[in-house]
This record gives structure tokens, sequence and C-alpha cells, in this order.
């Protein structure tokens, strides 16, 4: 079966051709990062702007890099449709339910977070469940028990900020520029990660989540001392850059490495898996890696960490499956919205 994925949600257009739910055949991403890095940060209304630009000729590529002469040659089609930015999930979901009504082939509306915790899947498709998957990327951070597709279990979370909305404060506060997460990794490869003790927070009640807002307090005042503005000048006792950064990165990934081995533990599972654009950042790697004594540990490729459409078309297949043994039409398929939560 091969499934064509459509992936809008935040600042990537993308699409993929997917065979039988693990062989990529294509996988095409556009990437706004130019667009919004003047403004450090997605600016959604731009974002919407170029996911119409580009998300024809996206699907276009996805279909010529996978070999297929047109969408006649797909079985059916999966979009994510939750959660993201709305206005960015309408042109990706609307553009989906056009391209299934013309075509008439099936349509499935796909989370976005599960499909990150299924591009472990595309790594490794031996990675056998239940397992435990940390995402963090630039708008969630969640730990959830994986029992199979449409059957996870949300274990702990951030009540603040996500990892690498930390990471891009964190950057934008040290000048690094945008996104942050890249700029302090490369910015941390001369620093000493001991050099500051940033804050390792705890939710009280809550050891599996998150809090990311007190470290990016902490950063401030230790470039600019307490209670003063980021505009005010950084103090020469603050130290280098590469030094605040290497700490930084230190702290955060050592609460999300030490997070994920503790619910991987309390879940009894004997795999842990690791997506979203943070996973990218080789210390967390590290991290993960020295903590899960036992275990086994995915970390797929940077390109599946980050937001594509080659899990959506994956994750999209099993949805795809099971309504198509249950006999259901292509036409009882357009029946949802985009949805920001
Ligand atoms: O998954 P993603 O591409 O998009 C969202 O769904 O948010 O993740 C983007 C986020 C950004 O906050 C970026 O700074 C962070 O992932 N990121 C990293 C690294 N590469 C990307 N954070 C830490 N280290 C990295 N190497
Ligand atoms: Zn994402």
């Amino acid at each position: 079966m091969i499934v064509l994925g459509i992936e809008s949600s935040c600042d990537e257009t993308a699409a993929a051709i997917v065979r039988d739910g693990v062989h990529v055949l294509s996988n095409v991403v556009r990437t706004q990062i130019a667009k919004h890095r003047p403004f450090g940060g997605v600016v959604p209304e731009i974002a919407s702007r170029c996911h119409l630009e580009a998300i024809g000729p996206v699907v276009e590529a996805a279909l010529a890099d996978a070999g297929l002469a047109s969408i006649d040659d797909v079985d059916g089609i999966a979009v994510t449709a939750r959660p993201g930015l709305i206005g960015s999930l309408l042109v990706g979901v609307s553009f989906a339910k056009g391209l299934a009504v013309a075509s008439g082939k099936p349509l499935i509306d796909v989370d976005h977070i599960e499909a990150h915790i299924y591009a472990n899947l595309l790594a490794a498709p031996d990675l056998e469940a239940p397992f435990v998957s940390l995402i963090a990327s630039g708008g969630h951070t969640a730990i959830h028990r994986w029992e199979g597709p449409g059957r996870s279990e949300l274990i702990g979370r951030t009540r603040d900020d996500a990892a690498g909305e930390a990471f891009d404060k964190a950057a934008a506060l040290l000048g690094l520029g945008y996104p942050g997460g890249p700029a302090i990794e490369r910015a941390a490869r001369d620093g000493d990660p001991g050099a500051v003790h940033f804050p390792r927070a705890r939710v009280k009640g809550a050891p599996l989540d998150f809090s990311f807002s007190g470290i990016k307090t902490a950063v401030l005042y230790h470039l600019h001392g307490p209670n003063r503005k980021r505009s005010d000048p950084i103090r020469p006792e603050a130290g280098s850059v590469a030094d605040v950064a290497a700490s930084f990165q230190e702290a955060v990934c050592d609460v999300l490495a030490d997070r994920t081995v503790k619910a991987a533990r309390a879940a009894k599972v004997s795999a842990i898996a690791v997506g979203g654009g943070v996973a990218c950042n080789g210390r967390l790697r590290e991290k993960v890696n020295e903590r899960a004594r036992g275990l086994r540990v995915v970390f797929p490729a940077p390109a599946l960490c980050t937001d594509n459409a080659a899990m959506i078309a994956g994750l999209g297949h099993h949805a795809l499956r099971a309504r198509l043994e249950a006999g259901a039409g292509p036409g009882s398929s357009l029946d949802f919205d985009a949805r920001p939560r």
C-alpha cells in the first residue's frame, strides 16, 4: 500500500510517499526558516502564506521523487490535522481534502505528535511495543507510553515552555539567532558545560513532568544581573557565550534524559524512542544513551526528527489499512477539521 503524507502544522511544508508504512520512497521538506528568521520566531500569517505557495509543488515533487506518475498511483492520503498553528494546518488539510475529492482516494487525518513518535518506527521498523517515547520540539515536550498506532498514553509533559522553545529563547538572549537549538549546540562545542549551574526544575507531585520557563529567566539574570531587562548590556562576569550555551544545553538535556529514563523504568518497557527537533541534539543523544543502561535507545536521523511528512504517511498507513479492512468507502473520510490543540 502506497500512502502520500502531507504536513503543514508549523513552518515546514512537507510531502512524502511511504510504502507499507515503513519504506520511505520520497521525503520532501520545504522549510520557511529564512522567512521567519528576521522576526526571531515563527510568524503565523507568514507561515500560512508560505504553505499556500509551496504545497502544490512540494506534493508534486514527492510524487516525482518516488517515481510515481500521478496521484492515481497512491492508495491513500494522510494529512496532519492537529495540533499546530491553525492557519498552517488549514492549508494542508484543505489541500488534502481537495486532492482526495478530485482523485477519489481515501483520506486519513493524523495527529502530529503521534506521528513524531511513529518516526522511530521508520528509523527502526523492528522496534517492539510497548516503548516509552520522548518528543521534544519547538511546540511540544511530552513523554508517552506507546502501545501501537492509536494507542499511546501521555505520561509526562511540560507545564510551560517546550524544550525547543527554551533553546530558541536562550539563543535569542545570547544573540545566537534563530532557530536556537542548532546555534546553541554549535556555540556549546567550545564551552565548558560546568561553567554555570542552571536549574534542573522539578514539578511537585509530577515526577515525569517538565518546566522550562525558569531556566530562560535564569539565563536572562545570569547575563544581565537579577531583575534586569534583556536590553541591558551583558555583564562581563557572565563569562563567554560558549560557556553559557554549553551550561544551558547541559541543564536542558539533563532534565530531558532524566525524566525519559525514569519514565521507561516506571513503565517497565525495554526501549526508549526519541523524536522532535531537539532530538537532533548530540548532547541529548549522549545523555539518554549514558543513562539508559540495559534499555534499547532509538534516535531517528535528523531529517526524521524535525517536521516531515514521511512520519505522517507512515502512521496514516495503519489507520488507512484499518479503514479499508472495515469496508469504509473513500467518501466517509472528509469529515474532520484542523484543530490547533
Ligand atoms: O520538530 P521541529 O522541527 O518543529 C516543531 O514541531 O516545533 O522542532 C524545532 C525545534 C526548534 O525549537 C529548534 O531550536 C529545535 O527543535 N532544535 C534543536 C536542535 N535542532 C533543532 N534543539 C536542540 N539542539 C538541536 N541540535
Ligand atoms: Zn513537530
